[in-house]
């Protein structure tokens, strides 16, 4: 390992053993070093749960959707019982990516020599392979991956025994389940490339010292935030904190029809990263995650959806309307944080980039930097 690499590593150590009092920002060179890439593939992204997205956004046999772990294409299909597989995105002939961003099948047919599939990844017919002896299909099927899911969500991982997710996340479980956003019902979902780093987008996404400033025309226009924002210290598995709105303010309510939503969940929206990279923004009226994975040092895939609560769809005047409004409010949230998480990735590139002192709205950005360190560092 470089002495540049160790210096990176002993900063995130060191900052991570202090206090959140003393914490400061991650060293500005982790955020363009190949081998701490390399370390966060082989410690993170292949190692822990991967959202995919989500079993509403599938939900009959045949739909599937993929994604690009790092360097493994991997797809998630919906099987005829109704459950969900993952499996390697890569043909056991001559290895050709089998699917493609998301969509429709009833089976899997190779695009390269044809070569199908049964949706459970059993291989069922290779032309011409008669003439090749002792050639037997039965004796061929994709790689299984392991699946899990959680509040409707849907996870992936490379580690062929990982831990089941829902232990992992029963506390967060506690916090959020009675929301049900398993049955939010999709409404958007997009996959795009910004020319970031994979962890400037989560710590912008968990950031909550930004919105005064990034998004005041969107969603800082209801008032000041700041006094209603609560964090907590982050756990092994997630980070979170909440805004608390009050009964007077009117932006994020659940509906009326909503009596399941007790207490001050009713007025209240989550934010949470669960790590690595899976990140969710959870109000009563409206769900929006990210999945992101790094693509290189300098580039981030981001696979967005955004949800909307049955009792608010079916009472609406014009379904479309309410849609459009939720629609135009995140498209201008996310046009407002892309310069910004841009500019940030290119301006840590200077040797004039300092660890600055964290204020107590970004609480959970000091949470990530301990999980990065719990795993990256030893
Ligand atoms: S690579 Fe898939 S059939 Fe040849
Ligand atoms: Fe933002």
């Amino acid at each position: 390992m470089s002495l540049a690499t160790e210096s990176i590593l002993k900063a995130l150590a060191d900052n991570a053993a202090g206090s959140f009092g003393d914490a400061k920002s991650l060293p500005p060179p982790i955020y363009h070093d190949s081998p701490i890439l390399q370390l966060e593939i082989d410690r993170l992204f292949r190692k822990d749960w991967i959202c995919i997205g989500r079993l509403a956004e599938m939900p009959n046999p045949g739909d599937y959707i993929c994604r690009n772990i790092v360097d493994s294409p991997v797809f998630v299909v919906r099987q005829k019982d109704r459950t969900v597989n993952a499996f390697a995105n890569v043909c056991v002939h001559r290895a050709a990516q089998l699917l493609a961003g998301e969509g429709h099948v009833s089976r899997i047919s190779c695009p390269y020599h044809s070569w199908t599939y049964e949706l459970d990844g059993q291989l069922i017919g290779a032309p011409f392979m008669n003439e090749t002896s002792g050639f037997d299909v039965g004796d061929y099927r994709l790689k299984r991956l392991a699946c899990d899911t959680w509040e409707g969500f849907v996870y992936v991982s490379l580690d062929p025994q990982p831990a089941p997710v829902a232990p992992a996340l029963a506390e967060l479980t506690a916090l959020v389940g009675n929301y049900r956003m398993g049955d939010y019902v999709p409404v958007f979902e997009q996959t795009e490339t910004w020319d970031t780093n994979w962890k400037c987008l989560v710590e912008n996404f968990m950031d909550s010292y930004h919105i005064h400033r990034v998004h005041k025309d969107s969603f800082g226009k209801y008032g000041h935030y700041e006094d209603l924002t609560q964090l907590f210290p982050g756990g092994d598995a997630f980070s979170y904190h909440f805004v608390q709105e009050t009964e007077e303010r009117k932006s994020f309510h659940a509906h009326p029809d909503n009596s399941w939503l007790t207490g001050d969940n009713r007025d209240r929206t989550y934010l949470v990263n669960i790590f690595p990279a899976h990140v969710i923004q959870l109000q009563p009226d409206l769900l929006w995650y990210l999945s992101i994975l790094p693509d290189g040092v300098d580039k981030v895939s981001i696979r967005w959806g955004v949800s909307i609560p049955a009792e608010i769809l079916d009472s609406a005047q014009d379904r479309q309307d309410v849609i459009d409004e939720e629609m135009a409010l995140i498209h201008r949230v996310n046009s407002e944080d892309r310069p910004i998480v841009e500019n940030v990735f290119q301006a840590t590139r200077s040797p004039d980039a300092v660890q600055g002192p964290l204020s107590r709205l970004e609480r959970n950005l000091w949470d990530f930097g301990r999980y990065l360190a719990r795993n990256l560092c030893s």
